[in-house]
């Protein structure tokens, strides 16, 4: 088998399960880990692992030829809340990264690239529920503008140079292997960290802020299943939207409070609120599951059974 994978940003939250998904899928020597710092154990002895730099172009390229990749991972990324206090470099990040990649492929050094999106793509003037794939995109936050012009890029690189890139708009990622970092979303795996060590949270986001969401299990599987299937089957070469489940910090706290009757709750909004109250409530994903069959599995209720009995194990 030709396909050799390399993973940029392969320590964060999506980038280790990613990792060890592929790892099981395809032998692990030929599936590379690359990060600007080090992961975990079980990371790090699964298989080859390189540091790297994902805005050096030239240390990208020299991984991709001497590991004779055709696929990339381009998991690297500055998330939301992070890029609010430093807008030159999530941008710097955000676009450099993508275009080391894109140009990859442009120059035949590739074959195939996966680039995540993000719900943040949307702003206060799109369509709150049920959000189409095609809409009004205005994003506020420097994080939101980093993933709709790297959308558009996406698209150009496919209509100009074809190039076979593929792409997903995650929402709120929830996962107990690893923690996210700098997000808005991040308070819902936040949550149930603190439900089981002090059964007591303090939000970020008032209770009433519904936000969409999903399992890590489940975008990860999108992820896998979106570079898949025949090229021919992806129509769309921006984003597409992929939806699971929307809940608010209420609605959680309230699950979880069904496990763990004595779990409290309480609300201290920050600037992240006016992150929250610009994206959408609810994603229509009819696109991504009519042109490659793709469907969320884990509901909420079963995302917290998950969550709980993997997190008591761990403390
Ligand atoms: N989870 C991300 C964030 O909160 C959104 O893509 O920034």
């Amino acid at each position: 088998m030709k396909k050799r994978i390399l993973i940029i940003g392969a320590c964060g939250q999506i980038g280790t399960e990613l990792t060890a998904r592929l790892r099981q899928l395809y032998p692990s020597h030929k599936v590379i880990a690359s990060d600007i710092r080090e992961g975990d154990e079980a990371l790090m002895q699964s298989g080859p692992f390189e540091i790297l730099d994902a805005t050096d172009y030239s240390a990208i390229e020299d991984v991709v030829i001497r590991h004779e990749i055709t696929e990339v991972y381009l998991m690297a990324a500055m998330l939301s809340a992070t890029g609010e206090k430093f807008p030159m470099k999530a941008w710097h990040l955000n676009m450099n990264s993508l275009f080391n990649v894109l140009n990859l492929a442009k120059d035949g050094k590739i074959d195939k690239v996966f680039w995540p999106s993000s719900i943040a793509v949307f702003g206060p003037s799109t369509p709150k529920r049920q959000t189409p794939q095609q809409t009004i995109m205005e994003p506020s936050t420097v994080y939101g503008i980093s993933k709709q012009t790297g959308e558009r890029w996406c698209e150009y690189y496919f209509q100009k140079y074809g190039v076979d890139v593929r792409s997903v708009r995650y929402p709120g990622l929830i996962s107990y292997k690893t923690l996210p970092g700098g997000g808005t979303t991040d308070y819902a795996v936040d949550i149930y960290h603190k439900a089981l060590k002090h059964t007591k949270y303090i939000c970020f986001l008032k209770a009433e802020t519904t936000l969409p969401m999903m399992f890590m299990d489940d975008a990860i599987d999108a992820t896998i299943k979106i570079m898949d299937v025949p090229a021919s089957k992806i129509k769309t070469r921006s984003s597409y939207n992929l939806a699971a489940m929307s809940f608010n910090p209420e609605e959680i706290a309230q699950r979880i409070q069904h496990y763990l009757p004595d779990f409290k709750i309480s609300y201290q909004p920050d600037f992240r609120q006016a992150i929250a109250d610009s994206w959408p409530e609810s994603i229509d994903d009819t696109e991504a599951q009519k042109d490659w069959g793709w469907k969320a599995k884990v509901s909420l209720d079963e995302m917290t059974q998950i969550m709980l009995k993997n997190l008591k194990e761990k403390y």
